[in-house]
């Protein structure tokens, strides 16, 4: 009850919020995945749904709990992510904070693969398919608002504008993932944001505080002031 009080200027709009890794099998026993915690992606959907939204989560495989108040589906793989991702349009808002896996293994094997005694295996990979970029691309069901991440460890704005054009989103938040930052699994994001104005950068937070100023600036463009 009480946790419902805060005022609720997102009532009325659907959210869709992607979190956490994905992991890509490589056999029965083994799988491609990711240091992301799914801490940001989830801070996001429990504050939009804490401020009204009804919000709808994809989330790989974490160790959090499912946020209150939001429906949460678990996934593992890219493509059952893009899949359920399809699947929960049309929304108002699309926000991916998944740590997607770029590639998976061309074949997944049947059977555990064993150590033969011969050269260790090679693994082939092929690219996953981009979840951000299909969303932005989705024509009449295309979410009003759509927003991406974008991990960079390196001259971290410009890569992010160049990613926001590549991916047709229209925010990029911008976080740097670089070893030195802690940024991946921890618990504080420095965000550079992204959008056709420009750029705004904000002051290193927690990312529950980074979740609650990008509920506040979607309100906003959704032109929903304090009551
Ligand atoms: N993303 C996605 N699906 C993918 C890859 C990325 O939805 N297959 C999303 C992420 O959730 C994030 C944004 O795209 O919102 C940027 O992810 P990032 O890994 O930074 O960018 P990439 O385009 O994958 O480029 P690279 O990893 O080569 O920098
Ligand atoms: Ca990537």
């Amino acid at each position: 009850e009480a946790y419902f009080s805060a005022s609720r200027r997102l009532s009325g709009l659907r959210a869709l919020v992607t979190s956490g890794p994905t992991h890509e099998a490589i056999d029965p026993v083994r799988y491609i995945a990711n240091r992301s915690s799914g801490r940001q992606g989830h801070a996001i959907a429990a504050e939009l749904a804490r401020q009204g939204a009804e919000v709808t989560l994809v989330s790989g495989p974490v160790t959090l709990p499912d946020p209150p108040g939001v429906n949460t589906l678990h996934v593992n793989s890219a493509r059952e992510m893009l899949q359920a991702c399809e699947g929960a349009l049309p929304v108002d808002i699309a926000i991916c904070a998944a740590a997607v896996s770029d590639w998976r293994a061309s074949e997944e094997a049947g059977q555990k693969i064993k150590k033969d005694g011969k050269e260790p295996p090679a693994l082939k990979l092929c690219e996953n398919p981009d979840i951000l970029a299909r969303l932005s691309a989705s024509g009449a069901k295309r979410p009003r608002l759509v927003i991406g991440f974008a991990a960079e460890t390196s001259d971290i704005a410009e890569q992010a504008a160049a990613k926001r054009q590549r991916k047709g989103c229209d925010w990029i938040l911008a976080n740097d993932v670089s070893a030195e930052s802690g940024t991946f699994g921890g618990p504080d994001n420095r965000i550079i944001l992204i959008d056709d104005q420009g750029q705004e950068d904000w002051p290193r937070s927690s990312k529950d505080a980074v979740a609650q100023r990008l509920a506040a600036r979607i309100a906003q463009a959704f032109d929903r002031p304090h009551r």
